[in-house]
């Protein structure tokens, strides 16, 4: 057995023995500043509202929005308790409904240097975290990284959030064609929705949707999910500057309302689709190969 199998088995192995996981939602997008933290967020709301307990992970190391929109500014992050023998207690900062949020930081970029007992280390730290929570929402970066992808291929659940703009559109593509080219991924086991961000009314969204998943369908044999809209709402922004997501800010927002429509669409999947569940913890064990087989 090479490392990989021993630390696949080792997932393997907690999946066995931890039937209560959380549900997994990896948001998601080809293009930059197209929308992920702030549904990211207000997602997370939705589901705390509905009393869930919610973890966002923000895998984005580059500029941290989350902790920036959140106005908690986290003082330790996952590498942190990797490297630093810190605590989910430490790392774990309780934003607006006890939301927790937890900053990758630069743990994913180091993960390469991490040493076999890190690893398994994390990956048991991870597993703990899934008993911990009801759903966890992981914020990735934006840009087709290897790691954005793990972390897309161990979801069963992602959000792709377009806008209108051509170059989102693209960019979306882009991700599923260099996602659709990952042999570990597994068409039945993820299912990509699709969010419509920044459009203009509901027939704008739909039909970006309509195009894109026709030449996705077509071109990568990926079917898409339609999960919803959301308009282009200036209370957005807003909430952004008061460090206060708008689901809270401004509850009769237009904003808020599409938010709450997506939830339900949310709501009645889980429902009908029995969401099978796959752990945080494959995604880290697949970088950590990949940041090992790079450095040589
Ligand atoms: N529906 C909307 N209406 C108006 N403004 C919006 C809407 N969605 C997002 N924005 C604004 O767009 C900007 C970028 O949003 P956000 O930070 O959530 O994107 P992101 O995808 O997380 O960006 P990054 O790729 O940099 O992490 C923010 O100022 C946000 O307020
Ligand atoms: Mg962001």
């Amino acid at each position: 057995m090479d490392q990989a199998e021993k630390l696949r088995d080792i997932v393997k192995q907690h999946n066995a023995i931890n039937d209560r996981q959380a549900r997994i939602i990896t948001v998601t997008s080809g293009k930059g500043g197209v929308g992920k933290s702030s549904i990211s967020i207000n997602l997370a709301i939705q589901f705390a509202s509905q009393g869930k307990k919610v973890i966002i992970f923000d895998a984005d190391f580059g500029l941290a929005n989350i902790e920036v929109m959140l106005g908690a500014i986290p003082k330790f992050n996952l590498a942190d308790m990797i490297f630093n023998g810190k605590e989910f207690e430490d790392i774990i900062v309780k934003g607006p409904m006890d939301i927790g949020f937890i900053s990758g930081g630069s743990g994913i970029n180091r993960l390469a240097n991490m040493s076999k007992d890190q690893v398994t280390f994390l990956v048991y730290k991870l597993k703990e975290l899934e008993k911990l929570a009801d759903v966890i929402i992981v914020d990735t970066g934006a840009g087709i990284s290897d790691s954005v992808l793990e972390f897309v291929m161990t979801s069963n659940e992602v959000i792709l959030v377009t806008t209108p703009e051509p170059t989102s559109i693209t960019d979306s593509y882009a991700l599923l064609k260099s996602l659709n080219a990952k042999s570990g991924f597994n068409k039945e086991e993820t299912t990509i929705k699709i969010v419509a961000n920044r459009v203009d009314s509901f027939d704008e969204g739909k039909n970006l949707y309509d195009k894109l998943s026709l030449v996705v369908d077509k071109f990568l044999n990926i079917h898409l999910k339609f999960l919803g809209i959301i308009p282009n709402d200036a209370n957005m922004q807003k909430a952004v500057m008061q460090q206060k997501p708008i689901t809270i800010a401004y509850t009769n927002s237009v904003g808020t309302k599409a938010f709450e429509s997506i939830m339900q669409t949310l709501d009645g999947e889980a429902e009908a689709e029995e969401i099978k569940k796959k752990g945080l913890a494959g995604a880290f064990v697949k970088m950590f190969k990949n940041a090992r087989r790079k450095n040589g």
